[in-house]
């Protein structure tokens, strides 16, 4: 049994006497505990490490309390199981120096066995869960197959994902080939994950934003809800689509136990497009953390108000940036914590 289950409440949908409070990318951004340990060992050694993976997954909670913690990992390790060759380098972000561009590049993707090539992050699940000592839940996550698809076609970040794009547009048959094979070993992977103990999953669709919304559901929504199906009995699923406010309606039908919401989406808008009854994440703009810590706390405090404190979770509407002062982010997380109605 986990001691503090508010987040676990809330994805149910159960009353709640404040919400639960996490930020999207809290482990390894900002903290300076976190920079000892970049300073040692390269992205990938970090990943592949049970003890440092672990330990980075844990120093945001030392510090703030927060009421989950999400697994120091990253989305592009499943390229990397699938035969794609992904770097991340320093002060660049992802590079793969051999982008799927064609049919015979699909072809050449694998279907991996989860358990021996992703081995690693189930042992620092097991490490982690060590750790919380079942204080808090555990989130692990991936990306959608559209987000990872985008990384495998361009071969690194990008503004608009032009090359992905070009290829889904210009060669739909080998680009849903790949989407099927990056869902089937999500899949098996966030089975995996749940097994080894993660307590919910959460499904970054990062980029599905660039997409118009008829192709979201072409090239994204369909292969996450199929993600969404699979585990729904096994863990809850939050998806959380970074831009893609105009799905909310179709992606509050689903089985997902609740959605994220960016910063450009009202409370509002957001509570009216999913019809009211999906418990709902987000959505604080992460430059607003650079705003004086008693500004943000009354941010904060009018969120909660504009959500509802109940089938809400706090969160930022996408990830804490790596220069967030750490008084800022202290006043984010006290804030959810001193609330009352
Ligand atoms: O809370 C956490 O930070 C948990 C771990 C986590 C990482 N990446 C670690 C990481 C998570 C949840 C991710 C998800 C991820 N990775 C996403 C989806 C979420 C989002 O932000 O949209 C995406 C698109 C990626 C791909 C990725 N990984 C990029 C674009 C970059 C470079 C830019 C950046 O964000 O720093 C990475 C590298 C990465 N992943 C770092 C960390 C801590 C920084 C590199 C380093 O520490 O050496």
């Amino acid at each position: 049994m986990i001691k503090n289950d508010l987040y676990l409440r809330a994805l149910k949908g159960e009353v709640v006497e404040r919400p639960p409070v996490w930020m999207m990318r809290q482990a390894g951004r900002y903290l300076p505990e976190f920079m000892a340990i970049k300073e040692k060992y390269d992205f990938f050694t970090r990943c592949r490490t049970p003890e440092l993976a672990s330990e980075i997954t844990v120093q945001p909670i030392r510090r703030y309390g927060m009421d989950a913690a999400i697994l120091f990992s990253d989305i592009l390790v499943i390229p990397q199981a699938m035969n794609i060759e992904v770097e991340m380098k320093p002060n660049f972000g992802p590079y793969l120096p051999n982008p799927v561009r064609n049919q015979n590049d699909v072809d050449n993707v694998i279907v991996p066995d989860v358990a021996v090539e992703l081995d690693y992050v189930m042992q620092a699940i097991k490490a982690t869960k060590d750790l919380l000592n079942n204080e808090i839940p555990l989130i692990g996550f991936a990306g959608s197959p559209w987000t990872i698809l985008c990384y495998c076609v361009q071969g690194q970040g990008s503004k608009n994902f032009d090359k992905a794009k070009q290829f889904c547009f210009t060669n739909p048959v080998a680009a849903h080939q790949l989407l099927q094979k990056i869902t089937d070993t999500t899949i098996a992977y966030l089975k995996a994950k749940v097994t080894a103990g993660c307590d919910a999953v959460q499904i970054f669709d990062s980029w599905g934003g660039m997409l118009s919304p008829t192709d979201y559901q072409e090239f994204s929504w369909q292969y996450i809800n199929q993600i969404i199906e699979a585990l729904k009995d096994d863990a809850p699923v939050i998806a959380f689509g970074k831009g893609c406010w105009f799905a909310l309606g179709e992606m509050a039908k689903s089985n997902a136990s609740a959605l994220g919401i960016d910063w450009t989406c009202s409370a509002q808008n957001a509570r009216y497009l999913t019809g009211g009854n999906i418990t709902l994440q987000g959505n604080f703009d992460p430059t607003r953390l650079f705003s004086p810590p008693g500004d943000i706390k009354k941010m904060v405090k009018q969120m909660i108000n504009d959500f509802g404190k109940d089938k809400y979770i706090v969160n930022l509407g996408h990830g804490i940036l790596p220069n967030i002062p750490l008084d800022n982010a202290k006043a984010f997380i006290d804030a959810v914590k001193e609330y009352h109605v």
